[in-house]
């Protein structure tokens, strides 16, 4: 029987703990919270709410970044933290499980509930997600008898050998709402109604399959299913995409909720930077609300990196996203800010959104009105949008009368119906332009000045011929590798007779990404596939000796494929070829068929040359002669930790392509000798206005697709030294590698008159300059400011004074605190500034 007791209820997240206290201990019983849904809204604990969910992916980042991410979406008002569970980290092998350091999602999930937000648990396990084979492990393409992400009861025994693990794990933690856990929803299968036509009848009974096994689970919360038209109920049928305002769930008693809400995009080898502008995207977002919206999560809230070789094909080791936090987990301003303060609006209208009336009304040259009320409680709330892709507007409402300026793809949010609160082109938050610095260590040096020492990767075997495995015939890549390393030999020796000894074509027809080719010994050529096109022909002139020639191919994956109907048959590596000798006369010797020899991976990969272990002495790193744009070399320095807090990076200018290691700890795979497109259509500035897509807002045309790479901090020794270890793959210089910090550099404020400025550096340092300061009219935008047709004489004193020497600094933007502007009436004042931290 149980002891009566002194309770205290403390709420945490909106779920009470009952604190129960007797002599000196307390005991925690923490309450079931209750989550269920109806037509209108998600309910916890009895109550419609309108949420606003952000992706953090856990092995993006660190568990020691983990707190810092989780505390700024709470800041930013995020309620719920989505992530995937990636399959392939975790049963590495078959029933060979491993949840170690970075891969602990259970502690992922426990960091976000200490900081008492909910979680959104996205099994999948299929979960595309720019994920290396979209997040399957590779061992599965191998058993008998498979075939993935249909009705095929080997892949479903797998399927739900893992969602049932997952699940458990989750249930003996306690993390499931009603147990007082975190999770309040949970997903199983991914987009599957983007690819299931091909399918055909098995994918529909595939569909069916997946609902009932995860109801079976017994969670206590909701499933969704995401862009599956015919969820079976009670499934959620969910919208992604960079707009969901027109969309309606397939059951009336379904809410309506946005689980992929694509605040920017990923970036491929070869690809320019992706940006979505801040307006657009809260745009998007205000819309969806205007039209019933209740669940909002962003893909992503923080992006993060691409460590070791997670990516899916082609994708590069940044996947910042443009989300909310940088890649480094710092703001991304002015999309944090401004988002931030949108979330605030609609949140403190969670009654009237989810229990009021609603309805719209078009006015014309798209602009549409939509009204919430309670009638119970006299509350309302309305939506004015402006999908107009060039004409701002001036509207007076009939029913007060006032009149609101709504700039073109718009929307105004007012409160009451009345005060304008928000409008989502109407940007007040700060602009932060981020740079990269120098990295000063304790011994004030700068760690530009690397020693690097070398050693060739072992080629010996492989330039001979020998490798452990003997085929007739042309091996598909990751059927053979299963994925363990990026690298496949395959090698053969062709007997040449005298009178064709002499110069021939090689020709390799393979499926990518990237084939080299040795013939008698040498590099006869190297070649990768452009952009999403992985597949190519491979042509050399070679020269060919009288007697047995050999040839030695090497084929390197970039990631495997995520996405697409049957993505995971997608042949990699020359997968049948042919591989061909053309000699003179046109002759074609196929040698597809030839005895094949293969070997997995580099030897430096099996000897673990990454790791700095003593049996890899350092008498076997060379320190002369060090070598220049030389292909299969590892490279090593030693450098010491920066000072301070900001994120540290290694900019890998002048390295060719391969996969970088601090401490042993992948920091992923580099190809700054990649450029983005020239072409690719980069803009210095970005039209926010009409419907994106990611072609829209390029920046970085003609660089390096990726030239900094991060080095989360916790890599980093305390007070010794560290080593950064390199395998180039294809011939580089690292002379001119070095260590950097990222803060933010410049910092643009922009208020209209009558409004206050505020502009803050991150991390405590302070403003050291102002670049531009006008009051009046001025024109451009952060970074290229200019003076417009008028001006208060005063305003870069004013702003001097206010600012300089600060960490950070307010401003009303008036005549009273700069002077007369000597502006014409019809002029719309504002005040703009440009900071240096
Ligand atoms: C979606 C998918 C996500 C991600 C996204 C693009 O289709 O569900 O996992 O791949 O596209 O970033």
């Amino acid at each position: 029987m149980r002891r009566s007791c002194n309770r205290e209820i403390v709420v945490v997240l909106g779920v009470a703990l009952v604190c129960c206290f007797w002599s000196w201990l307390p005991v925690l019983e923490v309450e079931a919270t209750q989550v269920t849904y109806d037509g209108r809204a998600i309910i916890i604990d009895g109550i419609r709410r309108v949420l606003f969910s952000g992706a953090i992916h856990y092995p993006r980042s660190t568990p020691e970044m983990w707190p810092d991410l989780i505390q700024k979406a709470k800041d930013g008002g995020i309620d719920v933290i989505e992530t995937y569970v990636f399959w392939d980290l975790h049963e590495i092998r078959r029933r060979q499980y491993d949840f170690s350091g970075g891969k602990g999602f259970i502690k992922f999930l426990k960091t976000v509930q200490n900081a008492g937000l909910y979680a959104f648990l996205r099994i999948g396990p299929y979960v595309c997600a720019e994920w290396n084979y979209g997040g399957f492990p590779v061992w599965l393409h191998n058993l008998p008898g498979i075939q993935l992400r249909t009705n095929n009861q080997v892949y479903k025994e797998e399927m739900q050998n893992f969602t049932t693990l997952i699940v458990d794990m989750c249930k003996r933690e306690n993390l499931f709402a009603p147990q007082g856990g975190p999770i309040i929803l949970a997903q199983i299968e991914n987009e599957y109604g983007n690819i299931m036509g091909p399918y055909r009848e098995a994918g529909k009974e595939y569909i069916k399959w997946c609902a009932k096994m995860a109801t079976a689970q017994n969670i206590g919360v909701p499933w969704i299913m995401c862009k599956q038209s015919d969820a079976p109920y009670p499934m959620i049928n969910t919208c992604n995409g960079f707009y969901c305002d027109g969309f309606k769930p397939n059951n009336p008693n379904s809410p309506i909720m946005w689980t992929e809400s694509w605040i920017g995009w990923f970036k491929t080898w070869g690809g320019a930077d992706p940006h979505r502008a801040t307006e657009d995207v809260a745009f998007s977002i205000a819309r969806f609300f205007q039209f019933g919206g209740v669940f909002h999560n962003y893909y992503m809230y923080h992006g993060g990196t691409n460590f070791g070789r997670t990516p899916g094909g082609y994708i590069t080791t940044s996947y910042d996203y443009d989300a909310l936090l940088d890649e480094y987990g710092n703001l991304n301003q002015p999309k944090w800010g401004h988002l931030t303060q949108l979330h605030a609006v609609i949140k403190s209208a969670q009654s009237v959104l989810t229990y009021g009336t609603y309805s719209t009304k078009l006015l014309g040259a798209g602009l549409e009105l939509t009204t919430y009320v309670n009638n119970g409680t006299g509350e309302s709330i309305c939506f004015l949008s402006n999908a107009n892709t060039v004409n701002d507007t001036n509207i007076v409402l009939q029913s007060n009368g006032n009149d609101y300026f709504v700039p073109a793809w718009s929307a105004t949010i007012l409160a009451n119906c009345s005060k304008e609160v928000y409008n989502t082109a109407k940007v007040n938050t700060q602009t932060s332009l981020m740079t990269k610095k120098p990295a000063t260590t304790d011994q004030s040096e700068h760690n530009h000045q690397l020693k690097w020492v070398w050693k060739p990767e072992p080629v010996r075997d492989v330039l001979k011929g020998w490798g452990p495995l003997k085929v007739k015939k042309l091996l598909e890549q990751k059927s053979t590798t299963i994925d363990v390393s990026d690298y496949l030999w395959y090698m053969t020796s062709v007997l040449v007779a005298k009178k064709d000894a002499k110069k021939a074509i090689l020709r390799v027809n393979t499926t990518g990404h990237v084939l080299h080719a040795f013939v008698n010994r040498r590099l006869v050529g190297s070649q990768w596939g452009q952009g999403g096109n992985y597949g190519f022909v491979f042509e050399r002139p070679i020269m060919l000796k009288p007697g047995q020639n050999q040839i030695t191919l090497l084929s390197a994956t970039v990631g495997l494929q995520n996405y697409g109907p049957f993505f995971d048959l997608t042949p990699t590596g020359i997968a049948g070829g042919p591989v061909q000798l053309v000699l003179s006369g046109n002759v074609t010797k196929d040698l597809s068929s030839n005895q094949w020899y293969y070997k997995i991976g580099l030897n430096g990969e099996l000897m673990q040359f990454y790791k700095d272990i003593k049996i890899h002495h350092h008498k076997y790193w060379r320190s002369k002669k060090l070598p220049i744009n030389r292909p299969m070399t590892w490279y090593k320095t030693t450098f010491k930790t920066p000072l301070g807090t900001d994120a540290v990076v290694v900019d890998m200018v002048g390295m060719g392509k391969g996969h970088a290691w601090v401490n042993g700890e992948s920091i992923g795979r580099f190809w700054p000798a990649f450029l983005a497109d020239k072409k690719a259509g980069c803009n210095d500035t970005c039209d926010y206005r009409g419907t994106y897509d990611p072609t829209k807002c390029l920046t970085n045309c003609g660089n390096p697709s990726q030239r900094w790479y991060h080095i989360p901090r916790s890599f980093l020794m305390k007070n010794r030294s560290n080593t950064l270890i390199l395998f180039e793959e294809i011939g580089g210089n690292p002379s001119q590698v070095s260590f950097q910090t990222v803060t933010v550099g410049t910092a643009c404020g922009n208020a209209y008159e009558g409004n206050t400025l505020q502009l803050s550096c991150q991390g405590g340092r302070k403003f050291t300059a102002i670049q531009f300061a006008s009051f009046g009219d001025p024109q451009g935008s952060c970074g290229m400011f200019r003076k417009g047709t008028c001006e208060s004489a005063n305003t870069l004193n004013v702003v001097r004074k206010a600012c300089l020497g600060q960490e950070r600094c307010k401003i009303t933007s008036s005549e009273a605190t700069f002077g007369s502007s000597k502006c014409n009436g019809n002029i719309t004042r504002r005040l703009a500034v440009q900071a240096i931290c």
